[in-house]
């Protein structure tokens, strides 16, 4: 069969226009055959391009019939023929095209397609590995393309909504000044100056604060960063930031920003309206009641704390906890008192992977203790952690004691893994909160010193200053996330934009006037020359676009994305480099590429 690469016809429609009003009209269509298929005499092809699929009809007699009985699944063709209605019975509503159909008269044949390794449309979904390998065939599928238009409409949106409010666009360097803290940086040998890096930015946080230093008062920009973490189905070594800056700005001002968007992003791309304004919990009370710093609050499942109630209950592992200045608390799931001792034995194993003592488990039979425990608390006391546990009838108690924080975060997990067990998370319901008032520092074992819970040039709250130094774990941060259905996708704060300020945060956090002069003397300086008081936030733009576009990892939502463990399998990165680039670099390895195994997709 002939291919004619130089397309003899032009493109009339796309494969998404034709519609009844089309009748009569002589068009050409161009895409990728989706399906052939043969009825006695007559041949049917499906016809998809990014716009849609239409259906195309070969009669025996169409000078076109011998080159259609040869096409197969993919190859690229064009179609000219004539719009027709279909014939009764056979309309196809789920198709927006599906009331019509094209009699070919020609068909031009473009390209041929090998058999792709797996099903470009239709439901079944290859393995990951197989779809990164062959991204390309992947993007083709249509619910690849429709996350990636979301995305792309998600852009302008952004761009639009932030030069409507007189944000400037600026673009910041990619290769830039290893900084500590955070995540490991990725690192660019220096060619000119042997033996130096460049870093990639894991975020151009002082970039955008040298800005409002510069004067630009309000700067965006749509961001790739970098990060070499460990990877989870959020969490991509490159990734896209929204970063804003503002200047002469307090919380309020970055809230009602922020706030707008996403009610823009929402309408525009989802037809929803998002209530407003977003809710506010403290840190504290977001631990407290759900056991995590981005809380989903789609569902209840609140954690309780019954401390005082079980105090001087005769359970020992309750009595004890507690008299070590722990807690004990834990969460009544509605219903489960049927739980087999496999589920719970199950529950239980879970929370010792996750590095819990234990869990005290108590089924309920219509109110009843069933549980071999019961014996260790008197009927007041029983009766009173159900009241505080808010059980009734048939409900599973679910019980930790533990030090303080680490029963919480344990019991945060608990209660997500239970929603998704139990079904409790609701689809189509967005559910958003800025978590705020969030501790200055956290204490890191690993370095044995504390390290800033954001990043170091987050302001405390006012009267906190003195804290920094003196009580470290009591200070408080302007800092704030913002959290949609319990993932954190922005986060910011209003900055230290006096230097010396800024000092007393390097000497907090341990690093030394020598090396803060050494790491960030430039951002130091900078806020010598008269920095405004200014703030922003960034927003993790992939888990917004994933959360749009309903999917389930961000790597839906990149166009060619790593794998968990930072590979890509498409291009075989990272791969090794000839002797002589690492000679001109002046590196030498230690250990040699091959060591590593083959590289991704070999
Ligand atoms: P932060 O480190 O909180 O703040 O990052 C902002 C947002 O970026 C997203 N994010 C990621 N998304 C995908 N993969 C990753 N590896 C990843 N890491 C972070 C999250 C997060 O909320 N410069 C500050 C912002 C500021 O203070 O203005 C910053 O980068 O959604």
């Amino acid at each position: 069969m002939e291919i004619y690469p130089d397309m003899k016809n032009k493109r009339t429609h796309t494969c998404g226009d034709l519609r009844p009003a089309h009748l009569g009209h002589t068009v050409t269509l161009m895409g990728w055959v989706d399906r052939r298929r043969d009825h006695g005499s007559l041949i049917f092809l499906d016809l998809r391009d990014r716009y849609g699929i239409t259906q195309v009809r070969i009669d025996p007699d169409s000078p076109g019939y011998e080159a259609a009985k040869q096409l197969r699944g993919e190859y690229v063709i064009a179609v000219t023929g004539v719009v027709e209605p279909r014939p009764e019975g056979m309309v196809n509503a789920r198709l927006a095209t599906g009331a019509v159909e094209v009699a070919a008269v020609e068909i031009e044949l473009l390209n041929v397609a090998r058999t792709p390794p797996f099903m470009i449309s239709g439901e079944s979904i290859a393995n990951e590995d197989l779809r990164l390998k062959y991204r390309y065939l992947d993007l083709r599928r249509p619910e690849m393309q429709r996350s990636m238009l979301i995305r792309h409409q998600s852009y302008q949106i952004v761009r639009s909504y932030f030069a409507g409010k007189g944000f400037v666009e600026i673009e910041t360097p990619i290769l830039m000044r290893s900084t500590p803290e955070g995540a490991r940086d990725y690192l660019v040998p220096s060619r000119v100056w042997k033996g130096r890096f460049y870093a990639l930015p894991q975020s151009p946080q002082q970039y955008k604060q040298l800005l409002m230093v510069a004067g630009y008062d309000r700067y965006f920009q749509i961001v790739r960063c970098f990060r070499d973490e460990d990877l989870r189905a959020d969490r991509q070594p490159e990734f896209t930031q929204i970063d804003v800056e503002m200047s002469f700005v307090d919380e309020e001002d970055i809230f009602a920003m922020v706030e707008e968007l996403m009610a823009e992003l929402f309408r525009s791309t989802l037809g929803i309206e998002l209530p407003m304004p977003i809710q506010r919990i403290p840190y504290d009370e977001a631990l407290a009641r759900y056991g995590s710093d981005k809380p989903d609050l789609r569902f209840g499942l609140e954690i309780r704390e019954i401390s005082a109630l079980v105090a001087d209950a005769e359970f020992k592992v309750f009595r004890e906890t507690i008299a070590a200045g722990g807690v004990v608390a834990g969460l009544c799931a509605p219903g489960c008192g049927g739980y087999s001792r496999k589920q719970i034995d199950e529950l239980t194993e879970w929370v010792k992977s996750m590095g819990g003592a234990g869990l005290v488990a108590i089924k309920l039979k219509e109110g009843d203790w069933e549980s071999s425990l019961s014996k260790f608390f008197s009927e007041g006391q029983r009766h009173s952690i159900m009241q505080a546990m808010g059980a009734t009838g048939d409900d599973l108690l679910l019980l930790v004691a533990d030090e303080r924080e680490k029963a919480l975060l344990l019991l945060g997990d608990l209660r997500l893994k239970i929603a998704a067990q139990e079904k409790l998370i609701p689809e189509n319901l967005f559910k958003l909160a800025w978590v705020v008032d969030f501790p200055l520092f956290e204490y890191s074992p690993d370095d044995q010193r504390y390290v800033a819970r954001h990043h170091p040039f987050t302001s405390p709250k006012p009267g906190d200053e003195e804290l920094m130094l003196s009580d470290p774990a009591r200070a408080r941060a302007r800092a704030y996330d913002l959290v949609l259905n319990g993932m954190e996708v922005a986060g910011g704060s209003i900055r230290i934009h006096r230097s010396d300020l800024q000092s007393r945060m390097f000497e907090a956090l341990g690093i030394g006037a020598v090396e803060a002069q050494e790491k960030f003397g430039f951002l130091l300086e900078a806020f010598a020359y008269g920095a405004p008081p200014h703030g922003g936030i960034a927003f993790g733009f992939d888990r917004l676009v994933m959360i749009l576009a309903g999917r389930q990892s961000i790597r839906e939502v990149i166009a060619f994305p790593k794998t968990a463990s930072a590979m890509s399998l498409m291009d075989g990165s990272p791969s090794a480099v000839n002797p002589a680039q690492l000679q001109e670099l002046g590196l030498l390895l230690e250990r040699q590429a091959s060591e590593a195994g083959p590289e991704p997709g070999k």
